[in-house]
């Protein structure tokens, strides 16, 4: 007890002479070169890098528009030059993992029944994306058997899934036809 108080007291000690020590000495010059005098000056040419940036970015972007306003005009001399169409073609491939909006019915059941807590349409929440699933190719009965018995043999490194008996057969048939659609 007595080391620890006066490891602590030390510690303080110590603290103390280092903010004496700091507010005291050649630390005063410091101190107005940043938050007096010298502060003036420092403003002034922060000011004037501001201004400068500005007009540079100005310049820029000006210079872009120019860039800009030159293409389409040199787009119909070179027929031959397919760069200007090929990029818009080369962006279109890369968007592909298509990701179709869940629809509005099948949407209000996944919410009802609460699916979406731990299903996502293409997303591995607590349980695997449907995208996942509909690569499994159940048919819907399947899919109304698994709802209600899951089988967690079937999902190696998730947890496994609490049989949904209570949920109608009718609404997981509309569930598993959209699964199969994704
Ligand atoms: C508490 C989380 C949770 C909820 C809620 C939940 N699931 Fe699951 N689901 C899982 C997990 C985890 C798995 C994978 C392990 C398993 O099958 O037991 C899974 C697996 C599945 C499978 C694949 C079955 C298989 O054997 O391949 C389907 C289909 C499924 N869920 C549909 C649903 C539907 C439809 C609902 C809503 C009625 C639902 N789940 C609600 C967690 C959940």
């Amino acid at each position: 007890m007595t080391l620890k108080k006066s490891a602590s007291l030390a510690l303080m000690a110590l603290a103390v002479s280092f903010f004496i020590g700091c507010s005291s000495k050649e630390d005063r010059d410091k101190y107005d070169q940043w938050y007096g005098s010298g502060s003036k000056a420092r403003e002034e040419s922060a000011l004037v890098k501001l201004q400068s940036d500005r007009k540079a970015a100005a310049e820029a972007s000006d210079k872009a528009k120019a860039e800009a306003a030159a293409k389409p005009a040199a787009a119909p001399a070179a027929p031959g030059d397919t760069s200007a169409a090929a990029a818009p073609a080369a962006d279109a491939p890369a968007a592909p993992p298509k990701r179709k909006p869940v629809p509005a019915d099948v949407s209000a059941l996944l919410n009802k029944h609460a699916c979406f807590a731990c299903h996502q349409a293409y997303d591995k929440v607590i349980g695997p994306a449907y995208s996942e699933v509909a690569k499994k190719k159940y048919t819907p009965d399947q899919i109304v058997e698994l709802v209600h018995n899951p089988k967690p043999e079937h999902w190696p490194g998730y947890p496994p899934m609490a049989p949904l008996a209570h949920v109608p057969k009718a609404d997981i048939i509309v569930i598993a036809n959209w699964i199969n659609s994704l």
